[in-house]
């Protein structure tokens, strides 16, 4: 759903709205033009007639003038007329009208009166004094006008009205298209950032402006995407390499171990040497793992995986090796928790994990695996008892090669943590380190950051 705010920030919503504001200013201005073009007009008409009517009757004289109004009035079948002639006192002589309205000023023009203030109902009136001092007073009904007044006026509220609804709903119209394409390019632009750089930006072909911005993007993303795998493959072949010459290397320190004829000084060299070289040969194996991992096509392979059934492997395999060492290993697996994922990796995840809290939490300590279920997803915690890793190392931690100085004389390469970092990216979950108090806790939130869960 789009909000208000989101609406208003579209620049083509405010404009549509601007316009729909001037037109409606304009309208409305034209209407009451008219209203006070014609609403004037129809009021002059009625005060010349008035005016007119006045003037014939002054001709008459003192003698005629009641016989001339009596007839007027008989002759008036719409009763539209009022006639009134008083005394100089204001005493009624005759004509429909019983006073003189207070608000009359004789000798004024003409003026308009409601029902309430004299005449019984809406009218124009003006009072005349005549020449021998009798006091006139004519007037004409003008409730017709005042109904066209209405009728104007209600017709001004109402188109002032629809312009406005109109204007509106043309301006959140025109506008939700853009909001979807800005929505689109934010969603692509989401899985970008989190390194899946074959992503690229949609455009509508139209070449409007967001196509402009959007082809100039992908351009850029076509060039870093290629960069980037230049300086993968470089340092893959070289993993890749070197692991043939080194596996040659390592089967002639076999051999030269095997030798009968070999001094026990001699032979304890070779062995070193052997082991070197496999410590070596393992670490070619993790990082072309880590390529390998991070060039999988993401979500490709996964399935329904149970972290439950992971973690009950997993304490099958280390249980033996956690009671050698004696430490405690606490797994939790209440209910079956499913993610779709790729199994293999995950295990593998969970193994490096667990292989490193065994590894540096000392004797007697303890290593603690659950499953927390969140309502965004299942979360995978991993703790133990050991030295834990400082607050300024756990990002380095999960660079390659990176090991704490406490731990360089323990077996292990630094590359167990990356391979754990390439697939939760690959997955799309976090991974996080935090004091367990004391120790380390791992935690792998198993659930994609682009999902819609996770948003908010
Ligand atoms: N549970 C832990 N407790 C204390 N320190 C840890 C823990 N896990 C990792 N570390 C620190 O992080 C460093 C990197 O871990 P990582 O798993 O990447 O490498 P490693 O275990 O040393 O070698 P590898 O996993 O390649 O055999 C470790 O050398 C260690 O200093
Ligand atoms: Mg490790």
């Amino acid at each position: 759903m789009i909000s208000w705010r989101e609406l208003w920030q579209i620049s083509r919503f405010r404009l549509t709205l601007l316009y729909g504001a001037l037109f409606a200013v304009g309208v409305i201005g034209l209407l009451g033009l008219v209203y006070w073009q014609t609403a004037g007009f129809m009021a002059a008409q009625v005060d010349q007639i008035l005016e007119v009517e006045a003037r014939e009757f002054v001709k008459g004289g003192p003698a005629v003038l009641p016989k001339w109004i009596n007839q007027d009035i008989a002759r008036d079948a719409r009763r539209i007329s009022y006639y009134g002639l008083f005394s100089a006192d204001g005493t009624w002589i005759t004509g429909n009208i019983d006073h003189i309205p207070r608000i009359l000023e004789t000798d004024a023009p003409p003026r308009e009166l409601s029902a309430r203030a004299g005449l019984g109902s809406d009218a124009r009136a003006m009072a005349v004094r005549l020449p021998w001092g009798e006091i006139l007073v004519v007037g004409r009904d003008v409730t017709q006008l005042a109904e066209i007044r209405l009728i104007l006026l209600q017709a001004l509220g109402w188109s002032g009205a629809a312009i406005v609804i109109v204007g509106l709903g043309l301006g959140g119209a025109l506008s939700v298209r853009p909001l979807r394409r800005i929505a689109a390019i934010q969603e692509a632009s989401q899985r970008i950032m989190e390194g899946d750089l074959a992503v690229r930006l949609p455009s509508l072909a139209r070449g409007d402006e967001l196509d402009v911005l959007a082809a100039i993007v992908n351009t850029m993303l076509d060039e870093v995407h290629r960069l980037v795998g230049e300086v993968k493959s470089a340092s893959d072949s070289l993993a890749h390499d070197l692991r043939t010459p080194l596996t040659r290397l390592r089967a002639l320190l076999y051999r030269l171990e095997q030798q009968p004829a070999l001094a026990e000084a001699q032979r304890a060299m070779a062995q070193q040497a052997l082991a070197e070289t496999d410590a070596l040969l393992a670490r070619f194996q993790a990082l072309l793992r880590i390529s390998e991992i991070e060039t999988k096509a993401r979500r490709e392979g996964f399935s329904t995986v149970d972290l439950a059934a992971v973690l009950e492997q997993i304490r099958d395999l280390y249980e033996p090796l956690a009671a050698e060492r004696g430490l405690e290993l606490a797994v939790e697996t209440r209910a079956p928790a499913k993610v779709q994922a790729d199994g293999e990796l995950i295990f593998e995840a969970v193994n490096n994990l667990v292989d490193n809290a065994i590894k540096f939490t000392p004797c007697g300590g303890r290593v603690a695996a659950r499953i927390i279920q969140t309502h965004k997803g299942p979360r995978l915690e991993i703790a133990d008892t050991g030295p834990g890793v400082p607050a300024l190392e756990r990002a380095a931690v999960l660079q390659r090669f990176y090991r704490s100085a406490r731990d360089r004389g323990a077996p292990g390469s630094g590359l167990g943590l990356s391979i754990v970092a390439a697939i939760a990216r690959l997955h799309g979950f976090s991974l996080e380190l935090e004091d367990a108090r004391p120790g380390l806790r791992a935690t792998l939130s198993c659930w994609p950051s682009w999902s819609r869960g996770a948003e908010g």
